[in-house]
């Protein structure tokens, strides 16, 4: 078993970014990449709610748009003594984007628990539903 205490800390660091005015609930993400790189996300939110994009949709966006198409996994914290676990919007977005990665929760006692993308998102849609059209 892959020891994520590195990631999770980096989810941590990533949180110090994050803007929930409404919410007020902070959350960050480190994405690894398959050659060992560590990419942040942040929650941004808009008052304009429905706007508001997830820290783990942040880390893949900016990811994709340097170019990186390859993970192994994503660290997510929030400022909740709790595991956060992703919504159901970044399950698909995770999953389409990044495949069956590895999805590390963190707690607020530095607690990990780890989970397949597969095991959050069971059956998914994926491009091979498109692939008749
Ligand atoms: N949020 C995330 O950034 N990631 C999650 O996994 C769960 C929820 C954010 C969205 C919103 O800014 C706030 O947490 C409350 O839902």
């Amino acid at each position: 078993m892959i020891d994520y205490h590195k990631l999770a800390e980096e989810a941590i660091e990533a949180k110090k970014f994050a803007h929930p005015p409404y919410s007020n609930f902070h959350v960050g993400a480190a994405l690894l990449t398959s050659d060992g790189k560590i990419i942040h996300g942040c929650n941004i939110e808009n008052s304009s709610f429905g706007l508001t994009i997830c820290a783990e949709r942040v880390a893949v966006f900016k990811a994709y748009s340097a170019g990186i198409r390859n993970f192994k996994a994503i660290a997510v914290a929030s400022d909740d003594e709790n595991f956060c676990p992703p919504c159901g919007a970044c399950r698909q977005v995770l999953m389409d984007l990044c495949g069956d990665i590895d999805f590390v929760m963190v707690d607020g006692k530095m607690n990990i628990k780890v989970f397949k993308l597969t095991e959050l998102l069971p059956y998914p849609f994926g491009d091979e539903n498109l692939k008749s059209k």
